[in-house]
């Protein structure tokens, strides 16, 4: 069945909704030859939006574009490796002879390509254990983009995993590169707010001053409202504006969760018939308990201290002032040096986030699964 709310793969642009100033700014700020940081929490929409100004004309007719995630790397050498795999994978889809260029330019590893004589083209047989020297090899993948015969576009997403490499002085590293680049522009987006900010917006830090900011708020409620509202009518369904906001206030407009929720609500809406509130508080009791296992082997690893904590800023919602006197007493805490280290594990496993000094839990389902545990029901819309 057609969907019209899509949760996974490549949304046509008609079902994508609002981000037309956000791509406008993003192409604006590549075309005058700047670089951009992205950010927002989770789920927001940044890799869409990534992909949604790639698939335009201004940028599909005038850039070789790149998009390169690198959450699941955890060295320089790694990173190499699939930067270098993603450039490889798409000259080989555009362009031959920029493709023989970029695997003669690899000096440090050209020897360990492969051949297709099929089709006279290299293939990517390397492994990760081939590149010995990753800053060589890095800089030689720099280079062959410099000299292409379009300018480039380089979007790493997930940039603060850099931080977790073990090595030291990567960004200062690959700073040095990528300020010698003009014909190489960048686009850095990353989710976790108080790793990317304190990179972009720390003078001390390496990126600083490096590229605009753009960060990601929600869809405004004025567009995504007549969205939803628009896409149940097209598909002989009705859905109260009214029911809609009361989605967009509990998710606090998080783009995947509000879509998740109308992508099964519109799945549970018979044709001809109305989305009711009943249907959506169902979605949502039936999203909490699919999610349900993982959370709970999530929870199991968190140790109690840091556990207590969570279910406080859980029922909080937003939490001022964790480390008070105040706030420790009304969820008998252990302590203030307690909290502030169960605060510091919670912010790395990305289950805590904080903004000012306004606490939360970034993912708003676990939030609301939490705050379901503690309270054994809770009331949604
Ligand atoms: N403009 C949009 N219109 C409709 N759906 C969207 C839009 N932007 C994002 N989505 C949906 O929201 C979800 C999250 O989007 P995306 O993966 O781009 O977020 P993200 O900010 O990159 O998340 P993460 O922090 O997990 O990387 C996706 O399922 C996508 O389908
Ligand atoms: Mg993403």
């Amino acid at each position: 069945m057609n969907n019209p709310f899509i949760i996974t793969g490549s949304i046509p642009e008609k079902y994508f909704c609002g981000r037309r100033e956000e791509s406008k700014k993003v192409i604006q700020t590549l075309s005058n030859g700047g670089n951009l940081c992205l950010i927002s929490p989770r789920r927001m929409g940044k890799s869409k939006l990534i992909y949604f100004c790639y698939d335009k004309p201004e940028c599909t007719d005038n850039y070789y574009t790149f998009y390169i995630d690198i959450l699941h790397t955890s060295s320089l050498r790694e990173f190499t490796y699939v930067f270098g795999q993603r450039v490889f994978d798409l000259l080989h889809s555009k362009s031959q002879k920029m493709l023989t260029a970029f695997v003669r330019g690899l000096k440090s590893i050209n020897a360990k390509f492969g051949f297709d004589p099929m089709n006279n083209m290299p293939t990517f047989s390397l492994e990760l254990g081939d590149i010995s020297r990753p800053e060589f090899t890095l800089a030689e993948i720099f280079n062959c983009l410099e000299k292409a015969d379009r300018p480039c576009v380089v979007a790493f997403d997930e940039f603060q995993q850099i931080t977790r490499y073990p090595e030291k002085n990567i960004e200062a590293l690959l700073r040095s590169y990528i300020q010698h680049l003009s014909n190489v522009h960048f686009i850095f987006a990353g989710s976790e707010r108080h790793l990317v900010t304190e990179m972009f917006l720390s003078s001390a830090r390496p990126f600083y001053n490096s590229t605009s900011v753009l960060e990601l708020q929600p869809i405004a409620e004025e567009e995504y409202i007549p969205f939803v509202c628009h896409w149940f009518r097209a598909f002989e369904r009705s859905m109260g504006e009214s029911d809609v906001r009361k989605i967009y206030d509990l998710f606090d407009g998080n783009t995947y969760y509000m879509q998740k929720t109308f992508h099964e609500a519109f799945i549970n809406t018979p044709v001809g018939s109305i989305c009711t509130a009943e249907i959506l508080r169902q979605t949502i009791g039936a999203m909490l308990e699919e999610a349900g296992d993982g959370y709970r082997l999530i929870l199991s690893r968190v140790p109690e201290r840091q556990k207590e904590l969570l279910y406080a800023v859980a029922a909080e919602g937003k939490a001022r002032k964790i480390m008070s006197v105040d706030f420790i007493r009304k969820y008998s805490l252990a302590s203030s040096s307690a909290v502030q280290a169960a605060s510091r594990k919670l912010m790395e496993l990305d289950l805590l986030t904080v903004e000012g000094n306004v606490y939360s839990i970034p993912d708003m389902l676990l939030r609301m699964y939490l705050q379901k545990l503690r309270e054994n029901s809770i009331v949604f819309i």
